[in-house]
């Protein structure tokens, strides 16, 4: 349970760009703090795609409870369903507990998960000014931040209904970045959606940093990367993490998912990366707490 920063501890995994390990880096993270460092944690899968739902509901010998129940009866869509009647009155709706949506286990006990779900596509969610608040004011009222060490939302790369509601429910994100030709374009589209968002000034996430994922040394991306940073944009705005999550085969097809924690050849990098991603956190709330 954490006191900690006015409990702003709902961090967003995000990057408009596909496929560069933030899934693998939300949940080695949230392993290895809850595991080593005893937090309490809790992933939201917010991705249609729901593979940190996936590998959670496997490392959970979950899978078959998945596809008969959670994904019908406790999945992300129960936060932002409502009724479509007109006809029925406030007291009618059965309000939406906790329990009926998250997931735990005693496998590990300190990692809970909200299961993602592909139908969620199918939800009209755009039809009021309040949906995409459905996750913040569901986080707020039952006070999961003050329950959880930290809440990390696992993000898909597109620009959606779906990163929006996750960025007003976060305090922070975190960008993780694979560096290649392009890697500078996801964290501009990713700089826009945020400046647009923050014309709201009830809008107020702040950047953790970017995390370098599928790290290799190689003297092409070493000279790859030098431009990424000597890029204006990232060099005078973002924080980059000097511990990265380096590429290993384990990650990618490894029998124990893609946990880093999971792993005797992967723990030590996920280990040294939770240790600065802690400095840094405690960091920026001491210094939002002076400004404000
Ligand atoms: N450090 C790593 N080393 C090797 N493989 C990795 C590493 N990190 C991620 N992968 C693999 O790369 C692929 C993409 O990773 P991941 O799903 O985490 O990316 P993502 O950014 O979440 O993708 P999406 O945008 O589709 O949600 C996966 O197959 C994953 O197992
Ligand atoms: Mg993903």
């Amino acid at each position: 349970m954490t006191t900690h920063n006015n409990a702003k501890n709902v961090i967003s995994f995000i990057n408009m760009k596909g496929g560069v390990g933030k899934t693998t880096l939300c949940l080695s993270l949230a392993y290895q703090l809850s595991m080593e460092d005893k937090k309490k944690i809790l992933i939201i899968d917010m991705d249609p795609q729901f593979n940190a739902t996936q590998t959670m509901m496997e490392q959970y010998d979950l899978v078959d409870e998945y596809l008969n129940k959670f994904r019908t009866e406790k999945s992300i869509i129960n936060i932002f369903k409502r009724k479509k009647s007109l006809t029925n009155t406030r007291s009618s709706e059965i309000e939406l507990k906790p329990e009926d949506t998250i997931i735990k286990s005693t496998i590990n006990e300190n990692l809970d998960i909200i299961c993602g779900n592909i139908d969620i596509i199918f939800e009209d969610n755009n039809q009021d000014s309040i949906s995409k608040k459905r996750l913040d004011l569901f986080i707020r009222k039952h006070k999961l931040n003050e329950y959880y060490d930290f809440i990390f939302i696992d993000c898909p790369p597109t620009i959606s209904f779906f990163t929006d509601a996750s960025l007003i429910a976060s305090d922070y994100y975190l960008i993780p970045v694979k560096i290649d030709k392009f890697s500078i374009l996801g964290v501009k589209m990713l700089d826009n959606v945020i400046a647009l968002m923050k014309e709201d000034p009830e809008n107020k996430v702040d950047c953790l940093g970017i995390v370098y994922t599928m790290e290799e040394k190689q003297k092409k991306l070493e000279s790859i990367k030098d431009l990424f940073e000597e890029n204006e944009l990232i060099r005078d705005n973002y924080y980059i993490f000097s511990n990265t999550m380096p590429k290993h085969n384990h990650l990618l097809s490894g029998s124990k998912g893609n946990i880093a924690y999971n792993y005797d050849d992967t723990r030590g990098d996920i280990r040294s990366l939770s240790k600065e991603f802690l400095r840094v956190y405690f960091k920026e709330g001491e210094q939002n707490e002076e400004c404000s």
